[in-house]
């Protein structure tokens, strides 16, 4: 048996890291064009680089929640294998101590050459006069994945998708693709889902099962039920 579980920004919600798209989030104080974009980077890199080092700050500062502790558990007593496939650029469900956990927007603490590709871990804070360690270029990026660009490991999360028992998505408003289309790469599979989130999202329609309410309170019932099996 194989669970596949989609998280998003909600489920870090609750350690202080802000959503997106809820009435306070992230992409109403800031227009995504100018800091989640190549062609912004291109435009203004340093005001890429201040967005991007104030969330590294604050993710340092966050500790996860119950839920990234219920995911945690979950893979290491279920019987099966869980994959928690992650939007979110924080290491909240790593240190909650999941150990496979693919970050299909990459990682705040993992920079990116714009020249070579060469990535490392990144400094607390980053810089346009930053260079490449391996290269030399001064075309330090953070690993993250910006719109227009190709989310990380798409052809293994599909396999992974098409192979699934379970999927499930937890704390995601449905908006981004190809996120929001797993749900229904489990639907052609036949493969059952749910739908954990504060609201009903986007896509909740195309769930076999949803649940509203907080990640912290959702996530520990329903691994309490899995694992009681
Ligand atoms: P959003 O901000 O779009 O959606 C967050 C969802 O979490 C919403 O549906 C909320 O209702 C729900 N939520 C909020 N608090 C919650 C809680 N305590 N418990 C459970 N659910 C809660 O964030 P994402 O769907 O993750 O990409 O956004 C997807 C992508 O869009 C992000 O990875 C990011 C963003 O632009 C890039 O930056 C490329």
């Amino acid at each position: 048996m194989k669970i596949v579980i989609l998280t998003g920004a909600g489920i870090s919600a609750e350690s202080g890291l802000g959503t997106f798209r809820d009435t306070d989030g992230l992409w109403t104080k800031y227009d995504l064009n100018e800091v989640a974009t190549p062609e912004g980077f291109a435009r203004n890199p340093a005001l890429v680089h201040e967005f991007y080092n104030a969330r590294r700050a604050n993710c340092l500062k966050a500790v996860p929640n119950r839920a990234h502790m219920a995911l945690a558990r979950l893979e290491q007593y279920y019987f099966g294998e869980v994959l928690v496939v992650t939007q979110n650029v924080d290491d909240l469900h790593e240190r909650a101590g999941s150990r496979v956990v693919w970050h299909m927007h990459g990682q705040l603490s993992r920079a990116l050459c714009a020249a070579c590709n060469h990535r490392w871990d990144s400094a607390p804070e980053l810089t346009p006069d930053d260079r490449c360690p391996a290269c030399g270029a001064r075309a330090v990026r953070p690993d993250i994945v910006w719109f227009g660009e190709m989310p990380y490991l798409m052809d293994e999360i599909i396999s992974a998708l098409m192979a699934a028992d379970l999927f499930v998505s937890i704390g995601t408003s449905g908006n981004v693709y190809p996120a929001a289309g797993f749900v229904d790469i489990a639907n052609q599979t036949g493969t059952p889902s749910l739908e954990l989130n504060l609201e009903l999202s986007d896509t909740a329609p195309a769930f076999t099962q949803t649940r509203q309410g907080p990640a912290s309170v959702l996530v520990p019932a329903w691994v309490d039920e899995v694992l009681a099996r």
